[in-house]
Protein backbone atom coordinates (compact mmCIF):
# COMPACT_ATOMS: atom_id res chain seq x y z
CA UNK A 1 0.00 0.00 0.00
CA UNK A 2 1.21 3.54 -1.04
CA UNK A 3 2.14 6.51 1.88
CA UNK A 4 -0.01 9.53 2.64
CA UNK A 5 1.68 11.94 0.54
CA UNK A 6 -1.52 13.95 -0.77
CA UNK A 7 -3.96 16.35 1.44
CA UNK A 8 -7.32 17.56 -0.14
CA UNK A 9 -8.55 20.57 1.72
CA UNK A 10 -12.04 21.26 0.71
CA UNK A 11 -12.48 25.21 0.88
CA UNK A 12 -15.15 25.86 -1.87
CA UNK A 13 -18.39 26.01 0.27
CA UNK A 14 -20.36 28.81 1.41
CA UNK A 15 -19.61 29.78 4.69
CA UNK A 16 -23.44 31.29 5.24
CA UNK A 17 -23.07 30.47 9.02
CA UNK A 18 -20.12 33.72 9.15
CA UNK A 19 -22.06 35.76 6.70
CA UNK A 20 -21.27 39.13 6.21
CA UNK A 21 -17.22 38.19 6.94
CA UNK A 22 -17.31 35.50 4.35
CA UNK A 23 -19.35 37.00 1.58
CA UNK A 24 -16.10 38.15 -0.56
CA UNK A 25 -13.07 36.30 1.27
CA UNK A 26 -13.25 32.69 2.08
CA UNK A 27 -13.83 30.89 5.88
CA UNK A 28 -10.44 29.44 5.62
CA UNK A 29 -8.92 32.76 5.78
CA UNK A 30 -9.84 33.61 9.03
CA UNK A 31 -7.30 33.94 11.65
CA UNK A 32 -7.18 32.23 15.03
CA UNK A 33 -4.81 34.76 16.44
CA UNK A 34 -2.94 35.58 13.36
CA UNK A 35 -2.88 32.38 11.43
CA UNK A 36 -5.82 31.95 9.11
CA UNK A 37 -7.75 28.55 9.23
CA UNK A 38 -5.84 27.52 6.22
CA UNK A 39 -2.76 27.53 7.91
CA UNK A 40 -3.18 25.43 10.88
CA UNK A 41 -4.70 22.26 8.32
CA UNK A 42 -1.62 22.24 6.13
CA UNK A 43 1.00 22.72 8.78
CA UNK A 44 -1.50 19.77 10.41
CA UNK A 45 -0.79 17.87 6.96
CA UNK A 46 3.07 18.92 6.74
CA UNK A 47 3.19 17.04 10.02
CA UNK A 48 2.15 14.01 9.15
CA UNK A 49 4.88 13.80 6.02
CA UNK A 50 2.62 14.86 3.26
CA UNK A 51 4.02 16.69 0.47
CA UNK A 52 1.20 17.59 -2.02
CA UNK A 53 -1.51 20.02 -1.21
CA UNK A 54 -5.02 20.29 -3.70
CA UNK A 55 -7.21 22.95 -2.48
CA UNK A 56 -10.63 22.67 -3.71
CA UNK A 57 -11.82 26.44 -4.29
CA UNK A 58 -15.06 27.99 -5.45
CA UNK A 59 -15.69 31.99 -5.76
CA UNK A 60 -13.70 34.30 -3.91
CA UNK A 61 -11.24 32.03 -2.85
CA UNK A 62 -7.83 33.98 -4.70
CA UNK A 63 -6.88 34.95 -1.13
CA UNK A 64 -5.98 31.12 -0.07
CA UNK A 65 -4.12 30.84 -3.24
CA UNK A 66 -2.16 34.19 -2.65
CA UNK A 67 -1.27 33.15 0.28
CA UNK A 68 0.65 30.04 0.11
CA UNK A 69 2.50 32.28 -3.64
CA UNK A 70 5.10 33.72 -2.70
CA UNK A 71 5.18 37.34 -2.27
CA UNK A 72 6.93 39.68 -3.81
CA UNK A 73 6.31 42.89 -2.68
CA UNK A 74 5.41 42.21 0.56
CA UNK A 75 9.20 40.77 0.88
CA UNK A 76 10.69 43.60 -0.73
CA UNK A 77 8.88 45.91 1.70
CA UNK A 78 9.89 44.04 4.80
CA UNK A 79 13.28 43.82 3.50
CA UNK A 80 13.56 47.55 2.94
CA UNK A 81 12.12 48.60 6.29
CA UNK A 82 15.09 45.77 7.66
CA UNK A 83 12.56 43.75 9.20
CA UNK A 84 14.64 40.68 8.75
CA UNK A 85 12.41 38.80 11.63
CA UNK A 86 9.17 38.73 9.54
CA UNK A 87 10.90 38.41 6.04
CA UNK A 88 12.22 34.98 7.37
CA UNK A 89 8.64 34.17 8.72
CA UNK A 90 6.93 34.88 5.49
CA UNK A 91 9.57 33.23 3.79
CA UNK A 92 9.90 30.22 5.72
CA UNK A 93 5.80 29.58 5.73
CA UNK A 94 5.84 26.14 3.62
CA UNK A 95 8.91 24.53 3.14
CA UNK A 96 10.08 24.13 -0.27
CA UNK A 97 9.44 20.43 -0.62
CA UNK A 98 5.97 21.25 -0.72
CA UNK A 99 3.60 21.57 -3.70
CA UNK A 100 0.57 23.57 -3.91
CA UNK A 101 -2.29 22.74 -6.47
CA UNK A 102 -5.20 24.31 -7.09
CA UNK A 103 -8.47 22.92 -8.31
CA UNK A 104 -11.65 24.87 -8.95
CA UNK A 105 -15.16 23.40 -7.77
CA UNK A 106 -17.73 25.04 -10.10
CA UNK A 107 -20.50 24.86 -8.51
CA UNK A 108 -21.09 24.28 -4.43
CA UNK A 109 -22.52 21.02 -4.89
CA UNK A 110 -21.20 19.40 -1.38
CA UNK A 111 -18.30 17.82 0.25
CA UNK A 112 -18.49 14.66 -1.71
CA UNK A 113 -18.36 16.55 -5.18
CA UNK A 114 -15.66 18.75 -4.16
CA UNK A 115 -13.57 15.08 -3.08
CA UNK A 116 -14.70 14.31 -6.30
CA UNK A 117 -13.09 17.28 -7.77
CA UNK A 118 -9.54 16.64 -6.64
CA UNK A 119 -9.50 13.28 -8.42
CA UNK A 120 -7.53 13.84 -11.04
CA UNK A 121 -4.61 15.31 -8.89
CA UNK A 122 -4.88 12.42 -6.59
CA UNK A 123 -4.97 9.53 -9.14
CA UNK A 124 -4.75 6.00 -7.44
CA UNK A 125 -3.34 6.76 -4.66
CA UNK A 126 -4.39 6.91 -0.69
CA UNK A 127 -4.98 10.67 0.34
CA UNK A 128 -6.03 12.80 3.22
CA UNK A 129 -8.82 14.90 3.58
CA UNK A 130 -8.41 18.19 6.16
CA UNK A 131 -11.76 20.54 6.86
CA UNK A 132 -10.05 23.71 7.65
CA UNK A 133 -12.77 25.30 9.84
CA UNK A 134 -11.76 22.13 12.04
CA UNK A 135 -9.39 23.38 14.14
CA UNK A 136 -7.84 20.40 15.64
CA UNK A 137 -5.41 20.92 18.33
CA UNK A 138 -2.85 17.82 19.03
CA UNK A 139 0.11 15.90 20.19
CA UNK A 140 1.03 14.62 17.79
CA UNK A 141 -0.85 16.57 14.94
CA UNK A 142 -4.08 14.46 14.74
CA UNK A 143 -3.32 13.85 10.77
CA UNK A 144 0.37 12.70 12.08
CA UNK A 145 -1.90 9.77 13.90
CA UNK A 146 -4.69 8.81 11.50
CA UNK A 147 -1.90 8.52 8.97
CA UNK A 148 -0.02 6.41 11.62
CA UNK A 149 -3.25 3.98 11.50
CA UNK A 150 -3.55 4.09 8.16
CA UNK A 151 0.26 2.49 7.55
CA UNK A 152 -1.62 -0.04 10.38
CA UNK A 153 -4.10 -1.19 9.05
CA UNK A 154 -3.71 -0.19 5.56
CA UNK A 155 -7.63 0.89 5.06
CA UNK A 156 -9.71 4.46 5.08
CA UNK A 157 -9.39 5.93 8.36
CA UNK A 158 -11.99 8.84 9.54
CA UNK A 159 -11.40 10.86 12.86
CA UNK A 160 -13.75 10.44 15.26
CA UNK A 161 -15.66 11.99 18.57
CA UNK A 162 -18.03 11.57 20.98
CA UNK A 163 -20.87 14.66 21.11
CA UNK A 164 -23.84 15.11 22.90
CA UNK A 165 -26.55 12.93 21.63
CA UNK A 166 -28.80 16.21 20.76
CA UNK A 167 -26.27 17.09 18.56
CA UNK A 168 -25.67 14.28 15.79
CA UNK A 169 -28.05 16.59 13.88
CA UNK A 170 -24.57 18.34 12.95
CA UNK A 171 -22.32 15.48 11.84
CA UNK A 172 -22.08 11.64 9.68
CA UNK A 173 -22.62 9.42 12.45
CA UNK A 174 -21.44 5.98 12.53
CA UNK A 175 -22.15 2.87 14.10
CA UNK A 176 -19.00 0.67 15.13
CA UNK A 177 -17.41 -2.16 17.21
CA UNK A 178 -14.09 -1.51 19.32
CA UNK A 179 -11.19 -2.87 17.28
CA UNK A 180 -8.16 -1.79 19.55
CA UNK A 181 -7.12 1.23 21.96
CA UNK A 182 -8.89 4.70 20.23
CA UNK A 183 -9.75 2.01 16.93
CA UNK A 184 -13.24 1.35 15.52
CA UNK A 185 -14.85 -1.01 12.95
CA UNK A 186 -17.53 1.19 11.13
CA UNK A 187 -20.46 -0.93 10.84
CA UNK A 188 -22.82 1.73 9.22
CA UNK A 189 -22.42 5.57 8.86
CA UNK A 190 -25.56 8.16 8.81
CA UNK A 191 -25.16 11.56 7.75
CA UNK A 192 -27.10 14.02 9.86
CA UNK A 193 -29.21 11.86 11.61
CA UNK A 194 -32.16 13.38 14.47
CA UNK A 195 -30.94 12.57 17.96
CA UNK A 196 -33.74 9.64 18.24
CA UNK A 197 -32.44 7.79 14.85
CA UNK A 198 -28.94 8.31 15.35
CA UNK A 199 -27.20 4.56 15.67
CA UNK A 200 -24.73 6.19 18.22
CA UNK A 201 -22.87 9.58 19.83
CA UNK A 202 -19.78 9.26 17.61
CA UNK A 203 -19.11 11.72 14.80
CA UNK A 204 -16.89 12.01 11.98
CA UNK A 205 -14.89 15.48 12.10
CA UNK A 206 -13.02 16.97 9.13
CA UNK A 207 -10.09 14.71 8.88
CA UNK A 208 -10.54 11.65 7.13
CA UNK A 209 -7.72 8.87 5.16
CA UNK A 210 -8.98 7.42 2.08
CA UNK A 211 -8.35 5.01 -0.48
CA UNK A 212 -8.52 5.95 -3.76
CA UNK A 213 -11.35 3.85 -5.00
CA UNK A 214 -13.63 6.50 -2.52
CA UNK A 215 -13.72 8.20 -5.97
CA UNK A 216 -15.23 5.80 -7.85
CA UNK A 217 -18.25 5.80 -5.09
CA UNK A 218 -18.63 9.46 -4.89
CA UNK A 219 -18.73 9.13 -9.03
CA UNK A 220 -22.11 7.07 -8.91
CA UNK A 221 -24.36 9.16 -5.88
CA UNK A 222 -27.09 10.66 -6.60
CA UNK A 223 -27.51 14.13 -4.28
CA UNK A 224 -28.34 13.24 -0.73
CA UNK A 225 -29.13 14.89 2.63
CA UNK A 226 -29.65 18.98 1.80
CA UNK A 227 -29.41 18.16 -2.16
CA UNK A 228 -25.30 17.85 -1.88
CA UNK A 229 -23.42 14.88 -2.47
CA UNK A 230 -22.20 13.93 -0.07
CA UNK A 231 -18.71 12.12 1.14
CA UNK A 232 -21.12 10.17 3.91
CA UNK A 233 -22.73 8.41 1.18
CA UNK A 234 -19.73 8.30 -0.50
CA UNK A 235 -18.02 6.16 2.76
CA UNK A 236 -21.27 3.95 3.07
CA UNK A 237 -21.09 2.68 -0.60
CA UNK A 238 -17.32 2.34 -0.39
CA UNK A 239 -17.57 0.30 3.13
CA UNK A 240 -19.49 -2.15 1.30
CA UNK A 241 -16.49 -3.19 -0.62
CA UNK A 242 -13.53 -2.10 2.08
CA UNK A 243 -13.22 -2.17 6.24
CA UNK A 244 -13.15 1.89 7.50
CA UNK A 245 -12.21 2.60 10.40
CA UNK A 246 -12.85 5.11 12.95
CA UNK A 247 -10.12 6.75 15.17
CA UNK A 248 -10.79 8.58 18.31
CA UNK A 249 -7.87 11.21 17.66
CA UNK A 250 -6.58 12.67 21.04
CA UNK A 251 -6.65 16.00 21.04
CA UNK A 252 -9.12 19.24 21.00
CA UNK A 253 -11.35 20.01 18.41
CA UNK A 254 -12.90 23.97 17.80
CA UNK A 255 -15.61 23.79 15.33
CA UNK A 256 -14.38 27.04 13.73
CA UNK A 257 -17.20 27.10 11.45
CA UNK A 258 -19.35 28.09 13.90
CA UNK A 259 -19.27 31.16 15.71
CA UNK A 260 -19.01 29.78 19.28
CA UNK A 261 -16.25 27.63 18.09
CA UNK A 262 -14.23 29.55 16.45
CA UNK A 263 -14.60 32.09 19.81
CA UNK A 264 -13.62 29.59 21.99
CA UNK A 265 -10.25 28.52 19.93
CA UNK A 266 -9.28 32.45 19.67
CA UNK A 267 -9.00 32.76 23.67
CA UNK A 268 -7.21 29.12 24.01
CA UNK A 269 -5.06 29.78 20.97
CA UNK A 270 -4.65 33.68 22.08
CA UNK A 271 -3.95 33.01 26.02
CA UNK A 272 -1.09 30.35 24.32
CA UNK A 273 0.12 32.87 21.86
CA UNK A 274 4.33 33.18 22.31
CA UNK A 275 3.80 36.62 22.04
CA UNK A 276 0.19 37.60 23.83
CA UNK A 277 -0.48 35.04 25.77
CA UNK A 278 0.82 36.49 28.74
CA UNK A 279 -1.11 39.77 28.97
CA UNK A 280 -4.29 38.36 27.34
CA UNK A 281 -4.26 35.85 30.19
CA UNK A 282 -3.95 38.73 32.69
CA UNK A 283 -6.46 40.19 30.98
CA UNK A 284 -9.24 37.48 31.39
CA UNK A 285 -8.46 37.35 35.01
CA UNK A 286 -8.91 40.92 35.83
CA UNK A 287 -11.72 41.78 33.36
CA UNK A 288 -14.89 43.28 34.72
CA UNK A 289 -17.84 42.24 33.17
CA UNK A 290 -18.95 45.96 31.51
P1 LIG B 1 -19.85 23.09 5.56
O1 LIG B 1 -20.91 22.10 5.76
O2 LIG B 1 -19.17 23.65 6.78
O3 LIG B 1 -20.43 24.24 4.67
O4 LIG B 1 -18.77 22.42 4.62
P2 LIG B 1 -19.86 25.67 4.42
O5 LIG B 1 -20.47 26.16 3.16
O6 LIG B 1 -18.35 25.70 4.42
O7 LIG B 1 -20.33 26.54 5.69
P3 LIG B 1 -21.80 26.96 6.17
O8 LIG B 1 -22.41 25.73 6.78
O9 LIG B 1 -22.57 27.48 4.98
O10 LIG B 1 -21.53 28.05 7.16
C1 LIG B 1 -17.81 21.52 5.12
C2 LIG B 1 -16.55 21.66 4.33
O11 LIG B 1 -16.75 21.27 2.98
C3 LIG B 1 -16.37 22.30 2.09
C4 LIG B 1 -16.40 23.57 2.92
O12 LIG B 1 -15.51 24.53 2.40
C5 LIG B 1 -16.01 23.08 4.30
O13 LIG B 1 -14.60 22.97 4.43
N1 LIG B 1 -17.31 22.30 0.95
C6 LIG B 1 -18.64 22.18 1.18
C7 LIG B 1 -16.83 22.41 -0.33
O14 LIG B 1 -15.60 22.55 -0.56
N2 LIG B 1 -17.70 22.38 -1.37
C8 LIG B 1 -19.04 22.24 -1.18
O15 LIG B 1 -19.78 22.19 -2.17
C9 LIG B 1 -19.51 22.15 0.13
Amino acid sequence: MKQVKKAVFPVAGMGTRFLPATKASPKEMMPIVDKPLIQYAVEEAVAAGITDMIFVTGRSKRAIEDHFDKAYELETELAARGKSEMLDFVRSMLPRSINCIYIRQAEALGLGHAVLCARPAVGDEPFAVLLADDLLDGTPPVMKQMVEAFGYYHCSVLGVQDVPRADTRSYGIVASRPLAERVEQITDIVEKPKPEDAPSTLAVVGRYVLTPEIFRHLDKLNPGSGGEIQLTDGIASLMQQQQILAYRYQGTRYDCGSKLGYLQATVELGMRHPEVGKPFSDYLKTRRAP
